[in-house]
């Protein structure tokens, strides 16, 4: 009798212990829906279409979560936003051309890199700005924030009077288009995507090797994410079964270059 009892409370525990695992991650069968923010005005990568966001990233962040097993709900909240709601988990992880840098690392992790970037200059056709070294002196736009920002600072100091903040790239590249600055810094995609698709703008791109840094896009995640270790196995699976190079031509006409993604790993 007394066996009879052990072995039922251990059956009990053992089917509570069943229980609360399904819990975590999918509850009686159903897949949990993983809070993923962005900010909306940084093309190709993330923007509005018709009131969607779509981009890239968006189409990346949706195979990896699919991948991995979620349900997925993106929402455009802004860049300050995003860094807020990941720090106090009201999202679940965000995608928004985040740079991996040591910095950020400190209070968030990041998935393994999925893109390959770099700080670019965009100015007026005809412009005397011709590398970051000619940025001297000339009034600069950037998204507050990125690491657009720190770049420039990193050139010419952190108290930079012609150093003017926006709150989104958009509102930067607007700055440049009322002549109320020489130039703005930006991912490398963003401005040449931008000047293709607004060749009336007559703005070109000044790439400077020796002044910006190699980076690499992660998905950010709250400090200690238990989605790590899942998020990380769905990016390989798609930077490896084709999924990535798919939707890397769709948005880019081009083939990616995915072993220098998996070198840095
Ligand atoms: N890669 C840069 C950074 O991490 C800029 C990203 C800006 N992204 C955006 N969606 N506005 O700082």
């Amino acid at each position: 009798m007394k066996k009879l009892k052990l072995v039922s409370t251990v059956l009990m525990v053992a089917f509570l212990l069943l229980l609360s695992a399904c819990g975590t991650s999918k509850t009686g069968g159903e897949k949990k829906t993983l809070r993923v923010v962005t900010d909306a005005a940084y093309a190709p990568f993330e923007y509005q279409d018709k009131g969607e966001v779509v981009g890239f990233d968006i189409d990346f962040v949706k195979a990896v979560i699919k991948e991995a097993g979620y349900g997925v709900k993106v929402e455009h909240v802004g860049w300050d936003p995003i860094f807020v709601e990941i720090e106090k988990k009201t999202a679940d992880l965000a995608v928004s051309s985040i740079t991996i840098t040591d910095k950020r690392k400190q209070s968030y992790d990041f998935t393994v890199p999925y893109f390959l970037s770099k700080n670019e200059i965009l100015v007026p056709k005809g412009s005397s700005i011709k590398s970051a070294k000619d940025l001297e002196g000339k009034r600069i736009a950037v998204q507050n924030g990125t690491t657009g920002q720190e770049a420039v600072e990193k050139l010419f100091g952190e108290n930079n009077d012609k150093l003017k903040k926006f709150e989104n790239n958009n509102l930067a590249i607007l700055e440049l288009k009322k002549g109320g600055v020489d130039a703005v810094v930006a991912d490398n995609t963003v401005v040449e995507t931008y000047i293709k698709n607004n060749p009336n703008d007559n703005f070109e791109f000044i790439e400077d090797d020796g002044a910006f840094e190699k980076e690499f896009y992660g998905l950010l995640l709250p400090k200690g994410s238990k989605l790590k270790a899942d998020l990380d196995k769905a990016v390989n699976k798609v930077l490896e079964n084709g999924t990535y190079e798919k939707l890397y031509e769709k948005w880019f006409k081009t083939k990616p270059d995915i072993k220098i993604l998996k070198d840095q790993q």
